[in-house]
């Protein structure tokens, strides 16, 4: 089991000025950051980062959205890190997430929910390095 997970606070939260709470909330879980950038994504930037969404009808549309605005990539370290965080941001749609998530708090619809998480130590690691290369960082 890593101690490592990617999240990324999509454009929607940070164009809102939700970020510094949304980092509160994740330093308060227990996780430290070990890598954070606000960056804006290219389009060829994203379609990578989300290659693995590319056979789903909402592929592009989710392109488009997380290229609307600059996000804030975070590497971040804890026990049980990847499952952690998925609890703290609550079920993809802000709707039927639980309260005092992340997603519940800040969320819009499914497809614009403040955050992301990644769904495995494995895609932990590919996130990490795609976004923070300089880390090196390896299971
Ligand atoms: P994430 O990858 O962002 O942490 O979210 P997740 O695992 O909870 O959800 P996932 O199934 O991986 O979907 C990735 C992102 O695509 C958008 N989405 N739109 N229109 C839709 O039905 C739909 N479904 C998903 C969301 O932005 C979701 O976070
Ligand atoms: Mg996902």
């Amino acid at each position: 089991m890593s101690n490592l997970t990617y999240s990324m606070i999509k454009p929607d939260a940070v164009q809102k000025n939700y970020s510094g709470k949304i980092l509160d909330m994740i330093l308060a879980a227990g996780f430290k950051i070990i890598g954070m950038k606000q960056i804006q994504l290219t389009t060829e930037q994203a379609k990578k980062f989300y290659e693995v969404h590319k056979e789903r009808p909402f592929y592009l549309e989710l392109v488009e959205y997380i290229t609307s605005g600059p996000v804030v990539a975070l590497a971040l370290k804890k026990d049980n890190a990847v499952l952690d965080l998925r609890t703290l941001l609550g079920a993809t749609d802000p709707n039927e997430a639980a309260e005092g998530t992340i997603r519940k708090n800040f969320g819009e619809s499914k497809a614009v929910n403040a955050i992301h998480g990644s769904d495995s130590d494995e895609n932990a690691l590919i996130e990490i390095n795609f976004m923070f290369s300089h880390l090196e960082l390896s299971c």
